[in-house]
């Protein structure tokens, strides 16, 4: 905590220009110099393979060192720091994309008109909603899937890890996106089916990662909507980041589809999201960033767990309890009542 003025004075520069920080990061990799910078290497070397200009790069690099994201050695080869390992391709390389996206930084720079509105920037900026939006904007949408791809991926190692899928025989992950969940619970359950529910073109998408993984032959993968129909006859209705995408009426809908799904076989519901907590501390900068998003893009909110138990107990769910996976999520266990 800064105590003198001089202190508040500096942090609160820092935060008023994180913006261009972001954005500094954001160009490192989509320059694909960040990459580049695994091996030392001159801004002359940089500019050259990436084909950008010298000058102007060195004064990137040099922000970067002071970000302490790489450093630059006695003879002005830059390499990335332990830090800056985090922009790898399979680390959050495909999330700072996403931030730094068009798409995404123009729903951001009308973040005022959700403040005064309580309505989707999104859709103020793009003229429709996000998912609309991914099923004709491919090139946007792939930047996405790379995104939940890298978000999800250590989730779902935590959930296949944490949670005794092995009495199940069928889970069934609802807006199961790519399948990055999915696959992660067919690969250490080999006795599971699954069932992945998602919008018609995103399960055209997932297709080709489960024929890859070479898990297609246990998974049924089914277009369609949420709020339409859920496919019945699984074990356990799992679904990551659905809820918060959507205020309480269309997520009770959502899970009122799964409850109808699960009829009598007391099917169990698991719902993997963040935990907003009854009082926020610095800790909690990151739900708190992505509750703002939901307002932002998708139209959703983050939720503490009384309020998750209160939308389960709507769509005649029980909250039997939380299995918290990191500070930030936790699936939230439900029995059907
Ligand atoms: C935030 S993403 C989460 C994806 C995945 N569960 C994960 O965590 O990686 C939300 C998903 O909901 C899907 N979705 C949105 N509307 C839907 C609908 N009406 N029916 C089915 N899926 C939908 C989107 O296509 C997207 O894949």
């Amino acid at each position: 905590m800064p105590e003198s003025t001089t202190d508040t004075n500096r942090a609160m520069w820092r935060l008023m220009t994180a913006f261009r920080q972001s954005r500094s990061l954001g160009v490192a990799v989509e320059l694909g110099i960040a990459e580049r910078m695994v091996e030392p290497r001159t801004a002359r070397e940089l500019a050259t393979e990436c084909g950008v200009h010298e000058r102007s790069l060195l004064r990137l690099l040099r922000l970067l060192v002071a970000m302490e994201v790489a450093s630059e050695d006695a003879s002005g080869r830059f390499q990335l720091t332990a830090l800056g390992e985090e922009l790898g391709g399979d680390r959050l390389g495909p999330l700072v994309l996403y931030f730094c996206s068009k798409h995404d930084w123009s729903s951001w720079m009308h973040f005022d008109h959700s403040i005064k509105t309580g309505e989707r920037a999104f859709d103020y900026v793009h003229g429709m909603r996000n998912w609309e939006y991914y099923a004709t904007h491919p090139d946007d949408a792939a930047i996405f899937d790379a995104a939940m791809r890298a978000l999800t991926g250590p989730v779902s190692v935590a959930v296949a890890e944490k949670y005794d899928f092995s009495p199940l025989s069928k889970v069934a992950d609802v807006g199961g996106g790519d399948g990055t969940m999915l696959m992660a619970i067919l690969k250490r359950h080999q006795s599971v089916r699954g069932v992945l529910l998602d919008r018609p073109d995103v399960v055209k998408r997932a297709r080709l990662r489960f024929e890859e993984a070479r898990l297609i032959d246990r998974c049924d993968l089914v277009g369609g909507s949420f709020f339409e129909e859920v496919p019945p006859g699984a074990d356990a209705y799992l679904m990551k980041s659905i809820l918060h995408d959507w205020e309480d009426e269309e997520a009770v809908a959502i899970l009122e589809r799964c409850r109808h799904a699960a009829g009598d076989r007391g099917a169990r519901l698991l719902v993997v999201e963040r935990v907003m907590p009854e009082r926020v501390g610095p800790d909690d900068i990151d739900a708190l960033l992505s509750d703002l998003n939901m307002l932002v893009n998708p139209g959703g909110r983050e939720r503490t767990v009384s309020e998750y138990s209160r939308l389960f107990e709507k769509a005649r769910f029980k909250l039997e309890g939380t299995i918290p996976l990191d500070p930030q999520f936790a699936i939230f266990e439900g029995s059907s009542i």
